[in-house]
């Protein structure tokens, strides 16, 4: 067995694991991270792709937002298509100056394990058989195996940022934790292509055969997105099929054009609000989708992690500059009230945006909700400010 030291050891490299540990070692604090993916597969694993105002400020104030200044695309509002034409919301005009960032996902994973690595900060791939122990004593402990020999991590705290499907939630023991889930009865086909974006800015369409989003990734390639079942068979949807449903769910009265090119990616994802309450269980603390996952509909779920790797490094700081354990203790509510608000947004604008099986009343709300959107400027700011971004929270 070799056994390694450090303050926190980190379980998943994804976002939340990643800025974490750039942010405890700009704090003098050591971290080690464990994967068990390999770096090329986290570095391009297709994931969403809309920074917040705050969380793009973030990732230049803590020196990892270079590469996103230079390639990622500031937005100032996104398009709302209903009854098949567009309305714009302005950020900036109702939300004081702020706008949103388009960068993916898997770009930012890039530019933290760099930086990591610059840093001699350490990052283990590809490990297997993580395991958490001693989670109520003072120095838990991560065993895993790499490479088929074993190892064991021992700590001051673990951060479990292994995703909706990793260990760390089912380590804590039964009954501890309040779950809320609810999921919806479709889903999303995704696709990428190599086609400029047909609009300057996201475009958001509630149509009668169901929703649509055309989003982007760069100047030359398109992402974007159908309303389907949640198992929608692949092989149903052959590449002419999917642009004709997006031509008839993007159209316009105006006539605009879907521009369309080759497929380069494809893929279905299921829908689902899902948290559990409290994020922490003795030292080990819960943070990004391994405690909340959001329909993606808000483009919230990389936010989300980010504003709890911004309080649980805060936590940390004054745990081991001033020992204050207030912080840590107070790290679920604080996290949690950001949480809900953000539950909120996106099932809101899921509903609105999608086509239910609730029956023609509930159609007929959610135009009305569209009409009271984009015909008031009280409710379009309630969309922009959350939409750019909640503020941060004193901590
Ligand atoms: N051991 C080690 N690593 C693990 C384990 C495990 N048992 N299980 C999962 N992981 C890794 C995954 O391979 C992944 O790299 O943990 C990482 C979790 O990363 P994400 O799922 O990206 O979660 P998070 O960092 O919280 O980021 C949330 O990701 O899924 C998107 O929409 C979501 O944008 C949100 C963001
Ligand atoms: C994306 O670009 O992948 C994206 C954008 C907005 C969303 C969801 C996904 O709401």
């Amino acid at each position: 067995m070799e056994r390694m030291r450090t303050h926190i050891g980190i379980v998943g490299a994804g976002p939340s694991g990643l800025l974490l540990s750039h942010l405890l070692h700009l704090q003098g604090i050591e971290s080690i991270v464990i994967e068990n993916r390999s770096r090329e597969y986290c570095e391009n694993r297709i994931r969403a792709g809309v920074l917040e105002h705050g969380t793009a400020e973030l990732l230049v104030e803590c020196g990892v937002g270079e590469r996103m200044k230079r390639e990622g695309l500031v937005h100032e509002g996104i398009y709302l298509r209903y009854r098949r034409q567009d309305h714009h919301i302005h950020f900036p005009e109702l939300t004081g100056g702020k706008s949103i960032m388009v960068y993916s996902q898997h770009e930012l994973v890039r530019d933290l394990i760099a930086a990591r690595l610059r840093d001699g900060g350490q990052i283990v791939f590809d490990v297997d058989a993580v395991a958490l122990h001693g989670l109520e004593s003072n120095s838990p402990r991560i065993s895993f195996q790499k490479d088929g020999k074993p190892f064991e991590i021992a700590c001051d705290f673990i951060a479990g940022c292994d995703g909706f499907h990793g260990i760390s939630r089912p380590s804590i023991p039964a009954g501890v934790l309040r779950t809320y889930e609810e999921s919806y009865p479709f889903g999303w086909l995704g696709i990428l292509a190599q086609v400029a974006p047909s609009s300057t800015e996201l475009v958001y369409s509630n149509h009668d055969r169901g929703f649509a989003l055309l989003s982007m990734r760069s100047p030359e390639v398109s992402r974007l997105y159908l309303q389907c079942d949640p198992e929608e068979d692949l092989n149903e949807w052959p590449d002419d099929r999917i642009w004709s449903e997006l031509r008839q769910r993007l159209s316009t009265e105006g006539g605009w054009k879907l521009k369309e090119g080759p497929i380069t990616q494809k893929g279905v994802t299921g829908m689902r609000s899902f948290l559990v309450d409290p994020m922490q269980f003795g030292r080990l603390y819960l943070l990004g989708d391994a405690a909340h996952i959001v329909p993606p509909t808000g483009a919230k779920g990389l936010n989300l992690a980010v504003a709890d790797v911004r309080v649980f490094s805060a936590a940390l700081d004054a745990f081991y500059k001033k020992g204050s354990r207030d912080l840590l203790a107070r790290y679920s509510k604080i996290c949690l009230q950001r949480v809900w608000k953000v539950q909120r947004f996106s099932w809101w604008m899921t509903s609105m945006l999608h086509k239910s099986n609730q029956g023609e009343f509930f159609e007929q709300i959610h135009l009305a909700e569209l009409d009271y959107v984009t015909s008031s400027r009280a409710a379009a700011t309630a969309l922009a400010e959350n939409y750019v971004g909640l503020p941060f929270e004193p901590l």
